[in-house]
């Protein structure tokens, strides 16, 4: 029995595989490297719920839907949004989509695709003591998430933007996919069953880690010496944030797709220097742990290039997870929907290993 289920393959899927000898992801018989820079993420989160919900529409009519789905959520929640503004914007985005109805049908799903586009921005202005901007149900899913942050959008963040929610919207079954498909099984509503993929992202060993990833640049480039803060880091247990996972003995090739786009937007001089330090510092990471742990293959995950690149696009580190969840949410709702299909709950077993009570005689 492995604390970890490691190796236990607990569904059936057609969503997505993640081939971790060979460090390829399929999705929905797409290779990622066909999916990331050429699919919207509007048309790839018709890819992911086609089959799954009835009279689901083509791709510039689901596009048009998760844009009147964000008009929705925004009118919905704009009048509990101060009382959510003082918690931590990964609590507060939670708490608003815990409030949105708990239903298994396209309107509810646009609308948990739309909420995580709509709150971040909208709960980071009111943190800064600015109005929200309401969204434009007619613009491009990315582009308008970057319009509502900062009140415009350049088309090379939004393209960025919109690559990395495609590089991240499903991926086998990870801690919160898995989490999500365990409340479907038990036929709760999707609003439900997301905010269990909700909880199980935010830990650093999931979805909390690229936030950690902008304080390890930080204290590294305070420090001067990359190799030195790393293995002292080691030396003091802690984990290095951005590399290492579960599945991946290679590099993840999310990351290699990441690094690209963050590369285009450093030829425009947006990122550049950040860029070829955190080259730098990756590099040393790996020698590092190479030598630290010989007997794992510790490669650099999507975590550590999702920190440049939502670092560029102008998110603060806390809301690193937030767009995560924005990415993700489509690849939860479709798993979720493919658990409850199979009308079977999951339910595994545990072994007792404490105390029996004294036998009567
Ligand atoms: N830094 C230092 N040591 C590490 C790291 C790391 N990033 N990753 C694994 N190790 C070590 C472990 O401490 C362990 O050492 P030990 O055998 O001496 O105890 C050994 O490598 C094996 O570790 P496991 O925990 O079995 O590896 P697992 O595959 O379970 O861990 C995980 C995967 C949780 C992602 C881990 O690599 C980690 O904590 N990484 C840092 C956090 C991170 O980047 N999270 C994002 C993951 S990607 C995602 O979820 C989207």
């Amino acid at each position: 029995m492995a604390n970890g289920l490691d190796d236990v393959v607990a569904a059936d899927t057609v969503l997505s595989d993640v081939d971790g000898a060979g460090g390829h992801l399929t999705i929905r018989g797409y290779s990622l490297t066909e999916l990331a820079g050429h699919w919207r993420y509007g048309q790839v989160v018709r890819l992911l719920f086609d089959g799954f919900f009835d009279e689901l529409p083509g791709d510039s009519e689901l596009e048009k839907a998760i844009g009147n789905a964000r008009a929705d959520v925004f009118d919905r929640l704009q009048p509990m949004l101060a009382q959510l503004a003082p918690l931590d914007i990964y609590s507060a985005m939670r708490a608003g989509m815990a409030l949105l109805p708990d239903g298994d049908g396209l309107a509810d799903a646009l609308r948990l695709v739309a909420a995580p586009a709509v709150l971040t921005p909208a709960l980071l202005r009111l943190g800064r003591g600015e109005k929200p901007i309401a969204p434009d149900a007619r613009a491009d899913h990315a582009a308008d998430m970057l319009r509502m942050l900062s009140g415009t959008s350049s088309p090379a963040l939004a393209k960025a933007l919109d690559t990395y929610l495609v590089t991240v919207c499903d991926h086998g079954l990870n801690a919160s996919t898995f989490a999500t498909r365990v409340v479907a099984s038990t036929h709760a509503g999707l609003t439900s069953a997301i905010l269990a993929g909700l909880g199980a992202l935010k830990g650093p060993l999931h979805g909390g880690a690229p936030g950690p990833v902008i304080e390890m640049l930080d204290a590294i480039e305070a420090s001067g010496n990359a190799a030195a803060w790393l293995r002292a880091e080691i030396a003091r247990g802690e984990r290095i944030m951005g590399f290492g996972h579960r599945i991946y003995r290679v590099r993840d090739p999310r990351a290699d797709v990441l690094k690209a786009v963050v590369g285009r937007l450093g030829s425009r001089k947006v990122t550049g220097s950040r860029l070829g330090f955190a080259e730098t510092v990756e590099q040393a990471a790996l020698d590092v742990l190479k030598a630290a742990k010989p007997q794992r293959s510790i490669q650099t995950n999507v975590e550590f290039y999702t920190a440049l690149l939502l670092e560029a696009a102008g998110f603060p580190k806390e809301a690193f997870s937030n767009v995560f969840a924005a990415g993700r949410v489509a690849g939860w709702i479709a798993h979720a929907r493919e658990q409850q299909a199979t009308g079977r709950l999951i339910r595994p077993q545990s072994r007792y290993v404490g105390p029996v009570p004294d036998l009567v005689a």
